[in-house]
């Protein structure tokens, strides 16, 4: 069964100059053990969406659809029930988390806090918890008693994943957990993570605007673009036969990890994507897709099967996907389009376009506590105080852990 259903989920912020879709009809499905990678460009909505799963959103953020975790929809559970299961049952980890310790606590001291504030250990248990938590990061327990400014930058985003694993979560949802790395830190990291996840059997979404390190860390892979989820499937499968345009090129814009020959030739996309307050018609993707057909800018758009356990949101997944408006006048034929959009990254012809955006401003910018401190009245690493966006908000940043014993 699983742990994770989306149904038709969308979000909608209001703004003063009117509403922005931020996620539009997003289903998906995460499985218990499994880790499903989220990517797409800046702006896309991956991190509204991951907010949504546990209402981590701000008060003008209005969220419609399912969100069943366990089969129990996130939406509509009473706050006390809700504040229960961010605990025990979900992390979330967002970029630059270590912003989020309070300077005049011990790393300790704000490691053991969800643990007795919830209940689930005595101050003996807890101790032991958190020197097991800070090895298990690649920190000695002595560190334990440092003061965050004591530590670098790395170590205390180390102190951070630590955190969200404290109540040992079944789910852990990371925001770009590696965009502020180093290749070669990014690659250690990312291969703790794994280990980390593995070990305890742990369920991971992870988000990304670079596919290939999703590719190198989840089961399955979800392409967003504006607001939409335009491919899904296996995530080898994706990353090297994308059936979308957009995550074609998504694919072909960033190396492969360990592989040397895709990092000379990276290719991006042009243009920009859409500004939600006022996307294209049709396809959102049309303006900016080198095989549109004419009927693109108009036509009804879904996620089409394509392959096994595969959709895609586009016509050329459809055996027969042109319409009458998209053949040439008086020749009853078809216009040229990609015979295979499946042959792997690289196929673009068109110069590189700038993907290399990063993660975008968090809406609601700051520092990041694991899930459970959202706004619920508990809060450990917030040195500002969550929640100051109304009661199920939570600011965000990315943790960061380095597998290396001792760090800088
Ligand atoms: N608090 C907010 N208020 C209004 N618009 C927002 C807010 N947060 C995000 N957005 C908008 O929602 C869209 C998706 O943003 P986001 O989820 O941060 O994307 P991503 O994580 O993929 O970069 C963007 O257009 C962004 O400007
Ligand atoms: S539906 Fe049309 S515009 Fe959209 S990605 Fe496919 S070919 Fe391109
Ligand atoms: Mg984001």
């Amino acid at each position: 069964m699983s742990l994770l259903q989306l149904r038709d989920v969308s979000v909608t912020y209001r703004v003063a100059s009117g509403e922005v879709p931020a996620v539009r009809g997003v289903s998906l499905d995460l499985a218990a053990g499994q880790a499903l990678g989220v990517a797409g460009e800046s702006g896309s909505g991956k991190s509204t969406l991951a907010m949504a799963l546990l209402r981590l959103l701000p008060r003008d953020a209005r969220v419609t659809g399912e969100i069943l975790l366990d089969g129990e929809d996130v939406l509509t559970m009473k706050w006390g029930r809700l504040r229960a299961v961010r605990w025990a049952s979900a992390s979330v980890v967002f970029q630059g988390a270590q912003h989020a310790l309070n300077p005049v606590r011990r790393i300790e001291e704000q490691i053991a806090e969800p643990l007795l504030v919830h209940g689930k250990a005595t101050a003996a248990q807890a101790r032991r918890r958190v020197a097991e938590l800070l090895e298990q990061v690649g920190l000695p327990a002595w560190r334990g008693r440092n003061y965050p400014h004591e530590l670098s930058g790395g170590q205390r985003q180390r102190v951070m994943i630590a955190m969200a694993l404290a109540c040992s979560p079944r789910l852990i949802i990371a925001d770009e957990p590696t965009t502020a790395l180093d290749v070669m830190i990014q690659a250690q990291v990312l291969t703790l993570i794994r280990s980390l996840i593995a070990e305890h059997g742990i369920s991971m979404i992870m988000i990304s605007h670079d596919l290939s390190v999703l590719a190198s860390m989840c089961d399955r892979l979800a392409v967003m673009y504006a607001g939409q989820v335009v491919e899904h499937g296996p995530s080898r499968e994706v990353f090297a036969g994308a059936r979308h345009p957009y995550s074609r090129a998504l694919s072909a814009a960033f190396p492969t990890v360990g592989d040397p020959a895709s990092r000379l030739a990276p290719r991006g996309l042009a243009g920009d994507p859409p500004d939600p307050m006022h996307l294209p018609s049709g396809c959102s993707f049309h303006p900016r897709c080198d095989v549109a057909l004419p009927s693109c800018a108009s036509r009804p758009i879904e996620l089409w099967p394509a392959g096994e356990e595969r959709r895609a949101a586009c016509v050329h997944v459809l055996p027969d996907p042109a319409l009458p408006e998209d053949l040439p006048a008086g020749s009853g034929e078809v216009p040229d389009g990609p015979e295979d959009l499946s042959n792997g990254p690289g196929g673009r012809a068109d110069g590189p376009g700038d993907l290399s955006a990063g993660p975008g401003e968090p809406p609601n910018g700051a520092h990041a506590v694991p899930a459970g401190a959202g706004g619920g009245g508990v809060e450990i690493g917030t040195g500002t105080g969550a929640g100051e966006q109304g009661a199920d908000a939570v600011e965000h940043d990315i943790p960061v852990m380095r597998p290396a014993k001792e760090v800088q």
